[in-house]
């Protein structure tokens, strides 16, 4: 079998892992090699590319998602440890929404926050962990709860206010 662009040789024949989950609030089933990510999982088997591949070692943030409401660097986990899992990506949290944008989307906007826009999805998913977790977050608790989410662009004063803002919002709701 010739591998396609996104099997290494050594892939092909390997015994494939079937795994049952939920993503974005819908049931999913991949097959995938033993030693396949969640993070390659989401983005190849599934099609959800919001989550990015940057370090692929757990240093950057660029692929946290949520699973089972705690964020996880998707590199780091492979996906056959998600049978079973809620899996929460940053397609899933504005759907639904007017513009397809939910709150935290639209104040990482407000603030200006985005610049190239790569880390954002790693960005968005750990404040909105933190918010569930922490409603009210101060400054310092802000940026200790997305210390693992790094910027090239440095816009980390703007991020900082994105997530002030959408606590703000979720206060007056
Ligand atoms: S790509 Fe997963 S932490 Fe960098
Ligand atoms: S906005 Fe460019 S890396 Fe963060």
């Amino acid at each position: 079998m010739i591998p396609t662009e996104d099997q290494s040789a050594d892939e092909v024949g390997a015994d494939l892992v079937v795994v049952t989950c939920s993503v974005n609030g819908e049931s999913a089933r991949v097959s995938v090699p033993p030693h396949r990510t969640l993070m390659d999982a989401l983005r190849n088997e599934l099609g959800l590319t919001g989550t990015k591949t940057c370090c692929a070692e757990g240093e950057c943030g660029a692929c946290t998602v949520i699973v089972d409401g705690a964020t996880v660097n998707s590199c780091l986990m492979l996906a056959a440890e998600a049978e079973g899992c809620d899996i929460l990506t940053v397609e899933g949290l504005g759907a639904g929404e007017p513009g397809g944008l939910c709150d935290l989307q639209e104040s990482f906007l407000e603030a200006g926050a985005v610049q190239c826009g790569f880390c954002i999805p790693g960005q968005v998913m750990a404040a909105e962990y933190l918010l569930r977790t922490n409603p009210d977050p101060s400054v310092d608790e802000i940026r200790e709860g997305m210390s693992g989410n790094l910027c090239r662009c440095a816009g980390y004063q703007r991020i900082v206010a994105a997530v002030e803002l959408t606590a703000r919002k979720r206060a007056t709701r």
